[in-house]
């Protein structure tokens, strides 16, 4: 691929990107189906993604109508790298299965190798025929909402489609690797004042915040609302702060360490519980909750913003669904769409229903909700949470923090770029929005 970043490097035009070789193998970052058992008798937490993740030489796949292939600058961790890398809750070869008895183009994906990665910004450098909207060239990002557009389910909210899957988790040829395939309707324009790496670590986890708390398929949180954000400088919980203060509502911040509460202030996040601190026990043991905990818990959200959250952005799952339930106001919203801690979650159902509240369903965004939320990112409003920069050989220990919970925000992986810093192409515009807003992250 080194005549591919010298060509972009050097301004080529597309007709010229166009006409360069693709080559027949390119460098990724993958998990070996030979590899599923490793882990076999080792507790989740000490499943080690150095282990797992290898970066090597794959053979460059068959582009299909619908697809382009992309020069990948730049992509990020997501926690969905760390599942497939530790071969929980399944070994994602499962879905790679799945998705090759589908059809023809789609047996592609079913091979020895699951190319990892949900997140990339790069260069497009060939268009299958079908492809209308994009051409070489083009410098986009690419959100990971995978749909087969000819299924009827597929045409009120893509993410209710029956085919839907996450692209780099549920498909092969991700973003952790110097080339991948996407289809056309994964394509977004690049923010053109961000770096490639700046601009690769949001549409993931960012489109994933919006749909939550902003769209109509999520909590649609108005002026006002008191909103609770557990993991509030992670990668969700980070993007969701920001919607809240945008939004004109007032946001509970929970976090594990006074480093991270700092950071919170930092973004304009007032309200800050620092959960390690005030050490909240919502199970007493294995089996049971503690509704004395959740009081507690309740008891300081109201002394910090005088009223019980009118929504509660709920990810970690087992841990703390008890308590999120319980907290949320009269009539008030939980919405989740994860479950870090564990999915077997369990809440009192009579303070559920006495007290009308709603539990919403959500994941990731569709195709409108995603460019929504990459257009937020474009005028400044929203800020890339970047923290920390890993080389791709280095995937497995950029992988291990997230798993390990050592990292704010997002991690950025370079690709094809050499360095950080690269691909800025208005600086004006990001003087307007600001240095010091644009790399909170990275300098902490
Ligand atoms: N459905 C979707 O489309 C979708 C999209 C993106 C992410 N996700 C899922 O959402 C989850 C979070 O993703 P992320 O990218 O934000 O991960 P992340 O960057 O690792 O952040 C998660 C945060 O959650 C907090 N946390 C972890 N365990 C916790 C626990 N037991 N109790 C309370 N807080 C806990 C941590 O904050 P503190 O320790 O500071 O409190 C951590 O910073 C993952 O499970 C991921 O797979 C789902």
């Amino acid at each position: 691929m080194q005549h591919v970043l010298d060509a972009i490097q050097a301004g080529a035009s597309g007709d010229e990107l166009a006409n360069l070789p693709i080559p027949e193998s390119y460098r990724a970052a993958f998990v070996l189906r030979d590899d599923i058992g490793i882990f076999e008798g080792v507790a989740s937490a000490d499943k080690e993604p150095t282990k797992s993740l290898h970066v090597d030489d794959v053979a460059t796949p068959e582009l299909a109508p619908d697809e382009v292939y992309l020069a990948v600058m730049a992509s990020s961790i997501n926690f969905n790298t760390v599942w497939t890398s530790i071969f929980e809750p399944i070994p994602t070869f499962a879905f790679l299965d799945r998705l090759g008895r589908e059809s023809t183009w789609s047996a592609r994906h079913a091979l020895p190798y699951h190319v990892v990665g949900s997140d990339a910004s790069g260069v497009v450098l060939r268009v299958g025929s079908a492809v209308r909207n994009w051409k070489p060239g083009d410098k986009v990002t690419v959100h990971c909402n995978h749909v087969d557009d000819q299924d009827p389910s597929a045409h009120n909210d893509s993410m209710l489609a029956a085919n839907q899957r996450i692209w780099g988790f549920e498909t092969n040829f991700g973003g952790l690797a110097d080339l991948s395939v996407v289809k056309a309707n994964q394509l977004m324009p690049k923010p053109s004042h961000l770096s490639w790496e700046e601009a690769a670590v949001n549409a993931l986890c960012n489109s994933t915040s919006y749909r939550m708390l902003v769209a109509d398929n999520g909590a649609r949180m108005k002026q006002g609302d008191n909103v609770l954000v557990w993991g509030a400088t992670g990668g969700i919980g980070g993007y969701a702060v920001q919607y809240v203060l945008n939004g004109g509502g007032t946001p509970i911040g929970v976090v594990s360490s006074p480093e991270r509460a700092a950071l919170l202030n930092a973004m304009g996040c007032e309200a800050v519980i620092d959960r390690a601190a005030e050490n909240y026990r919502f199970w007493s043991d294995e089996h049971t909750q503690d509704e004395s905990e959740w009081r507690r818990f309740g008891k300081r959200i109201r002394a910090l913003v005088g009223d019980d959250p009118d929504i509660v952005f709920e990810h970690p799952g087992r841990s703390t669904m008890g308590a999120s339930i319980f907290a949320v106001k009269r009539g008030g919203t939980v919405v989740s769409c994860a479950a870090t801690s564990g999915y077997m979650v369990e809440f009192d159902n009579r303070h559920f229903w006495m007290k009308l509240k709603r539990l919403i369903a959500s994941h990731f965004a569709n195709y409108a909700e995603a460019w929504a939320a990459n257009r937020l990112i474009d005028q400044g409003r929203i800020q890339p949470l970047l923290s920390e920069v890993f080389p791709l050989t280095q995937v497995g220990a950029a992988a291990r923090l997230v798993h390990r919970n050592e990292a704010e925000g997002k991690i950025g992986v370079l690709c094809l770029a050499p360095t950080e810093g690269l691909g800025i192409d208005d600086p004006e515009k990001r003087e307007r929005i600001g240095e010091d807003k644009i790399t909170l992250f990275r300098r902490r």
